[in-house]
């Protein structure tokens, strides 16, 4: 449960405890299996193969994932402790290149034990758990403000299209992109929401239109490949989509399949928007080129549900992402408003602090 008002949603993780535990994305929506993850490799393994994904989500695991990696090292000298933290860290890491979440948490629960006095290493993993619980909280936060900012693109009887899934299930709190879908039907507008199935995992059909239909919203699942001819039909009033890294001019990294999304948007002249809280910015990465995008396994497109469907020995490409260039983007919604052109400027200027504390971090 995330909030009182919206339980029909998800918790995507819980610490509890000292314990972390994530729902396995990988089996939703037909199981609903809860996992501990009790060891450095497990929460490595949790976030490679998308147990827990979503840039938000992943932030957040990670932050807690580390304090799980130092359980082990709680007894050791503090020096001896902070040593093997900056081990873990960059072990956790390496799990997924693109989301710029995982990296930023990390970096940011260095910075904490970096600036902390703690006197032994019991003391300091308080820290570190205190700091996740703190980045944890947060990305609820943002997620009702971009709800909040986002709401005014929800109006009565319109149509909104999105991709892959940038919902509760991305996040701890009520999604990015679905943040003002919750809100909109939450104050009783009515309105539709198409959901791009999202090959090759299927985020959008197993988990963006589970978790709208859970929560009552009118969601209809459909084939990536229907888009632009709903565009055609005026059946899409504005795409919403997510984001797992916005680079300072606005191009920004997201499921393979948002830029065709976003170059049918402007040939039909429907508004595109990528919802994106600050933790998603990378603004030291000048623009898209330089985006590590993921290439994931082969067998994913080869294989559905665990079946062949394609002739073994097939060549084949599996990108999990693609780089949108900024002038197809309409505007971010964040949690200090929707930033409008131009994002070089508009994103420096509202969000430079952060990326200044990052910068000195890394
Ligand atoms: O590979 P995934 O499922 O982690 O990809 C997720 C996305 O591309 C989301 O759109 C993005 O992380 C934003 S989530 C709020």
């Amino acid at each position: 449960m995330v909030l009182p008002e919206f339980d029909s949603l998800p918790a995507t993780l819980a610490w509890d405890n000292d314990s972390l535990s994530i729902i396995d994305q990988t089996r939703l929506p037909r199981d609903t299996v809860i996992e501990t993850l009790t060891t450095a490799f497990e929460v490595w393994r949790a976030i490679h193969e998308l147990r827990v994904r979503g840039a938000p989500a992943i932030g957040v695991a990670a932050a807690y994932g580390l304090c799980v990696s130092m359980q082990p090292s709680r007894g050791l000298p503090l020096e001896a402790f902070r040593a093997e933290l900056i081990e873990q860290a960059a072990y956790l890491d390496s799990a997924r290149p693109t989301a710029v979440n995982l990296n930023w948490s990390l970096k940011r629960m260095l910075r904490a034990a970096g600036q902390s006095r703690a006197a032994d290493a019991a003391s300091l993993y308080r820290v570190l758990v205190e700091e996740a619980t703190q980045i944890h909280r947060e990305d609820q936060w943002l997620c009702e403000q971009i709800g909040k900012h986002g709401l005014p693109l929800i109006t009565a009887g319109c149509g909104v299209l999105t991709h892959c899934n940038a919902g509760a299930l991305a996040t701890t709190g009520l999604g990015t992109a679905t943040a003002p879908m919750y809100i909109a039907h939450r104050e009783g507008i009515a309105f539709r929401v198409y959901a791009d199935e999202t090959r090759p995992l299927l985020q959008g059909a197993r988990l963006t239109a589970y978790e709208l239909h859970q929560a009552g919203i009118d969601v209809t699942l459909i084939t990536d490949g229907m888009a632009a001819s709903l565009m055609a039909r005026r059946k899409v009033d504005v795409v919403i989509v997510g984001a797992d890294r916005v680079a300072a001019n606005g191009d920004f990294a997201n499921k393979i399949g948002t830029l065709s999304l976003a170059i049918a948007s402007r040939h039909f002249g429907v508004p595109f928007y990528v919802a994106c809280p600050s933790s998603t910015l990378d603004l030291q990465t000048p623009n898209g080129s330089t985006i590590v995008i993921e290439e994931r396994h082969g067998d994913e497109v080869t294989h559905l549900a665990g079946r062949q469907i394609a002739p073994t020995g097939v060549k084949v490409l599996n990108p999990a992402f693609d780089v949108t260039p900024h002038d197809l983007v309409t505007g971010f919604i964040t949690e200090r408003g929707i930033i409008a052109r131009p994002f070089e400027a508009n994103l420096a200027a509202m969000f430079q602090t952060q990326a200044a504390a990052a910068s000195t971090a890394s």
